[in-house]
């Protein structure tokens, strides 16, 4: 039907005829001289259609914004002074000699244009509209080119990409199961996988020594700005490689992504911290290396104060009392905007977010402007002074409570003083947390929860893992960019004793081990070779490379925050029919929810 595409059009084609086909993306009428922009996946292109074609002048005539046309014309320069060094096209404009409506279009609900925002609703009910938007067509291509750069290593370093179910049994991975019932299985469901975990282990114990897949993973979650309840992992695992060698191999496929798709360099080497440094110095154990500020550790000088506030965290071991510096903060932050970020932080739980404001050093507590100096001596605040390395015009903010909450506090505190100052270092900060604790202990139920899944090895044996299970720490890794977690992954498991202690652990009895993970167990007994590997979150991933702010921007077909998709209005009603054949009947039945 074509012979370019309208946005590869340039000087190489000067004087010949071609045909193109897109979409009217404007069409302005010079009284007399009718301009059309057509557009294509590959851009734009200016054609000029003069009264004297009037076959073709009369058909531009009535031509409407989205109308879908095939244009055949002549390229030629564009008079002087009109040329458009941001087009590719820019330098040429095709002189129409013949125009054919493809198609006519109705108003689109919103405007073709990057710039103009519009309501997401709008947009995901319109997706195709929302789709046709340039920068929404710039990020569907990273999203090709990074599947298609991350396949080719894979395939270069000979991992074979291997399909697994999407009707199977719960996964764990820490959020609730999207579940299918079964017609030919009475009163049994289907589990969608929250990640193909436990196939690809087995698929190392079948001997495949390297795995991949590009995968659909469903988690019934709470949604933020980087969850969806389906997202696509890149999913790997790998026979008889240590975390070194699977962190070295997998950073340089992250290396290779980068300077391919995005011509980014990123560091040669990845710095590694453990996630008890993370977690102590940043607040979180994701943190953002690009931002320059840290928590750091006061308890030992709050322990004597006359401040409750700071010395019953101080005395307690669950407690925290940390002080964050903000160099040149005393001029930067009024007194409103120390009001609204105590109210942020109170977000987190904070009950409150002390400082001090250093005016002069040298003055010693005469020189610091604060609410909270009276409250202890001198030598304790030049001992914290001294250790946040405060300078003249500083402000420290201060976090006392529960670890779990000035932890969060202060560490998103942390991370929004550094956007809202604009004190980001450096682009790219990418960084392996390493050492993670085996578990946490559950204050509600009374019980330990897996940090990563149950299948996660322990760096000790399992007589050390029964002995103190509350400070083991696993094999586990996560890769973390700009305060995202984009990936992480584990040396698993592989003997069945292991695996049994863990579960028992967890408070998994025996039997409930069998039922829900019997056929991994029986796995286990064969040979299971040492086995590793990770996922990474692929939407996180383009999302960060393409510099979107929520990971809906590169899903084509995403859902809403209630876990919904507006474009097919789905979830939907069944027929009682379907639910008849799979022996349901609903509480609340549909219709008779409305009235
Ligand atoms: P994990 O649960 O850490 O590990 O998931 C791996 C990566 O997937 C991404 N991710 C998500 N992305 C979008 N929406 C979500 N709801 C979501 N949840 C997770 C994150 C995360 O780092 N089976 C293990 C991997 C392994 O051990 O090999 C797993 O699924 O970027
Ligand atoms: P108060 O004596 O409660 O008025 O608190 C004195 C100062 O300590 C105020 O600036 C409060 O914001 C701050 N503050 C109160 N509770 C905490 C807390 N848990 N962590 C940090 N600062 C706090």
């Amino acid at each position: 039907m074509r012979t370019h595409k309208c946005g590869e059009l340039n000087k190489q084609q000067l004087g010949s005829t071609v045909t193109i086909n897109g979409w009217v993306h404007r069409r302005r009428d010079h009284g007399g001289v009718i301009f059309i922009d057509l557009r294509d996946r590959a851009g734009l292109v200016q054609v000029v259609v003069d009264p004297d074609v009037a076959e073709a002048f009369a058909t531009a005539e009535h031509v409407r914004s989205e109308y879908v046309l095939a244009i055949t014309g002549i390229v030629r320069d564009r008079p002087q002074g009109t040329v458009n060094p941001n087009m590719i096209s820019g330098e040429i404009e095709i002189l129409a000699k013949h125009i054919e409506v493809l198609n006519e279009s109705e108003t689109p609900p919103f405007p073709i244009e990057s710039e103009i925002e519009v309501n997401e609703e709008l947009r995901l009910k319109y997706r195709y509209i929302d789709l046709r938007r340039v920068a929404m067509q710039e990020k569907m291509k990273v999203r090709r080119d990074v599947t298609r750069m991350l396949r080719n290593f894979l395939d270069d370093h000979e991992f074979f990409e291997i399909e697994t179910p999407y009707l199977t049994k719960a996964t764990p991975e820490g959020a609730r199961d999207y579940i299918v019932p079964s017609r030919t299985h009475e009163n049994a469901f289907f589990a969608l996988p929250q990640s193909p975990q436990l196939y690809k282990q087995i698929l190392m114990v079948a001997g495949m020594d390297r795995y991949y897949q590009v995968v659909r993973c469903f988690r019934d979650e709470d949604l933020r700005a980087d969850r969806q309840p389906e997202f696509t992992q890149l999913d790997i695992e790998t026979s008889f490689m240590n975390e070194d060698e699977i962190m070295t191999v997998m950073e340089e496929m992250i290396r290779q992504l980068f300077a391919k798709v995005i011509n980014v360099d990123l560091d040669a080497k990845f710095p590694r911290m453990s996630y008890q440094e993370a977690v102590s110095r940043f607040g979180i154990d994701r943190p953002d290396l690009r931002i320059p500020l840290e928590l750091v550790d006061i308890a030992d000088d709050m322990k004597a104060v006359d401040f409750k506030v700071f010395s019953a965290p101080a005395n307690d071991p669950k407690g925290r009392v940390a002080a964050l510096r903000v160099p040149n903060g005393g001029e930067k932050l009024s007194r409103k905007d120390i009001e609204d970020l105590t109210k942020y932080v109170s977000i987190y739980g904070a009950k409150g977010l002390a400082y001090i404001k250093v005016n002069d050093l040298s003055a010693g507590i005469e020189g610091l402007q604060s609410p909270i100096v009276k409250f202890a001596p001198a030598e304790v605040w030049s001992s914290v002074l001294a250790k946040t390395g405060a300078q003249d015009g500083d402000l420290i903010f201060f976090g006392a409570d529960k670890a779990s909450i000035v932890n969060e506090a202060m560490g998103a505190l942390r991370v929004k003083l550094g956007h809202d100052l604009n004190l980001l270092q450096g682009e790219w900060k990418p960084v392996w947390v390493v050492d993670f604790p085996m578990f946490d202990w559950d204050e509600k139920t009374g019980r330990y929860n897996a940090i990563h899944h149950p299948f996660t090895a322990p760096s000790c044996s399992v007589e050390e893992l029964v002995a103190n299970p509350g400070t083991a720490l696993s094999r586990a890794y996560d890769l973390v960019l700009n305060g995202t977690e984009v990936g992480g992954g584990s040396i698993r498991i592989n003997r069945p004793a292991m695996q049994s202690t863990v579960f028992e652990i967890l408070g998994i009895g025996e039997e409930e081990a069998r039922e829900k993970f019997g056929f991994l167990l029986d796995a286990l007994k064969y040979g299971a070779p040492p086995h590793g590997g990770l996922a990474f979150g692929l939407d996180r991933l383009v999302m960060l490379m393409t510099g979107s702010t929520s990971i809906r921007d590169v899903i084509a077909f995403p859902k809403t925050q209630s876990a919904a998709c507006p474009l097919v209005s789905a979830p939907a009603v069944v027929t009682d029919e379907q639910l008849k054949e799979l022996g349901i009947r609903l509480i609340k039945p549909a219709g008779k929810e409305k009235a």
